[in-house]
């Protein structure tokens, strides 16, 4: 299979290539590297040192014996998805090329409007890209990956439903219904309505999607990433870190693991090398043509003050001591709520349970962590969180 990567360069877009390439996939890619501007301009860097995109290239043919196209540009330049689409005639195209800090989309007006203009123009391009190839090729149907958020249904008082629609009774009339959704920040909102953009290409044109609502992912390690060469970035500060990857850099630094609030907010997780396998489960099981399928990815669930509980538990173990500490919620979310995302799809492909134990994957991460103590000392002032959503 083709599979073009958007957003290549990223957490999650590199390690990707990496998978499908070791599958025997066709991968190229585009970035325009904007996480590694946006991540120094917050004044971090990533936690664990990545290769330049050249290197990454370099370091994939001599490692894994793969060949591999990277292509540096801009998504929102529609020019630039076109010609890529028209060169490299992909099969599957994983849409990961977005602003996805949702502290980043807080900061102020400016960094709100650049993050619904850049992830709402880069899917519009996308969709546009794709109908136009379709119609130039008869007979070619892109499936399209699209990466939300699970951020983006809030945490509602019922059971999250994975699917795009469900049925509802307003004012006793019974009617099919968008799910309803509230998110908690521009970023998240940016991924509701693309998630709306889509369902819509998808109606009036029969666009094939696979709409990804994701929880947040830890982990530096995949089945492919076993050289020190092949890490992918690693973000920890307060703007772009995820939960479990900043308890980690906390505790190898020594300093206290900082909970938001009282740290009841429950979130549905996954390892890196299940978002993975994930990832390539739903690319080689596409859904039906002109399908829309919604996939609610995790493995498990806990709350923010567990992760903490078991990271400090695992840092005792390799003689890390360090404390748990509560900080102000920077952010406006609920502390106790109830919490049951549906999950049915990736069990269903296979996906029935996680593929590594939590704990052993925090204690991978720990080491990798210990060997760029010095590193991570230099941008220890950008961890504890600044921006605030009610200021
Ligand atoms: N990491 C997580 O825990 C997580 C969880 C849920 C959803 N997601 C979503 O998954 C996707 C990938 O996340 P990630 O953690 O790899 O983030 P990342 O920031 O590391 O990767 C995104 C990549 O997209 C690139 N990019 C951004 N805008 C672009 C543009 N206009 N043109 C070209 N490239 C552009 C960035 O330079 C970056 O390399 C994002 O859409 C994110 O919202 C991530």
């Amino acid at each position: 299979m083709r599979v073009l990567i958007l957003g290549m360069d990223g957490y999650l877009g590199w390690p990707l290539a990496l998978r499908l390439l070791a599958r025997g996939h066709d991968v190229a890619g585009i970035d325009n590297l904007y996480t590694r501007k946006a991540v120094d301009e917050v004044g971090s860097t990533s936690g664990l040192p990545i290769l330049s995109p050249e290197d990454r290239v370099h370091a994939v043919r001599d490692i894994m014996g793969k060949e591999l196209e990277f292509i540096v540009g801009d998504v929102t330049k529609y020019s630039v998805l076109s010609k890529a689409i028209t060169k490299f005639k992909p099969d599957t195209i994983v849409h990961f090329a977005e602003q996805r800090s949702a502290p980043y989309s807080m900061i102020n007006v400016k960094h709100a409007n650049f993050t619904l203009r850049n992830n709402l123009t880069g899917t519009i391009n996308l969709v546009y890209a794709v109908r136009k190839y379709e119609q130039r090729n008869p007979g070619k149907k892109i499936h399209m990956v699209k990466m939300g958020t699970m951020g983006e249904y809030g945490t509602p008082n019922f059971d999250i439903p994975e699917s795009p629609y469900v049925n509802a009774q307003i004012g006793g009339k019974n009617d099919k219904i968008v799910v309803p959704k509230f998110a908690g920040s521009w970023y998240h909102w940016s991924k509701v309505h693309d998630t709306n953009n889509l369902l819509y290409a998808n109606k009036i044109w029969g666009t094939t999607i696979t709409d990804i609502m994701q929880g947040p992912v830890y982990g530096t390690r995949t089945k492919e990433i076993t050289n020190d060469k092949l890490f992918s970035r690693f973000d920890f500060d307060g703007v772009w870190g995820t939960v479990l990857n900043r308890y980690c850099v906390e505790a190898v630094l020594g300093m206290p693991l900082t909970v938001y609030g009282k740290g009841g907010q429950t979130r549905a997780f996954l390892s890196l090398e299940d978002s993975m396998e994930s990832l390539r489960l739903l690319i080689e099981n596409r859904p039906e043509e002109k399908g829309y399928r919604v996939v609610n990815q995790f493995t498990e669930v806990y709350s923010v003050k567990d992760l903490a509980t078991m990271t400090k538990e695992v840092a005792a173990q390799q003689g890390m001591n360090v404390e748990i500490t509560e900080v102000e919620n920077p952010r406006v979310e609920e502390n106790d709520h109830y919490y049951n995302p549906e999950h049915k799809i990736l069990p269903s492909l296979g996906l029935t349970k996680p593929t590594r134990n939590i704990r052993e994957e925090m204690g991978i991460i720990l080491k990798d962590l210990a060997k760029h103590k010095e590193r991570l000392e230099e941008y220890k002032e950008a961890i504890l969180p600044k921006v605030r959503w009610r200021k």
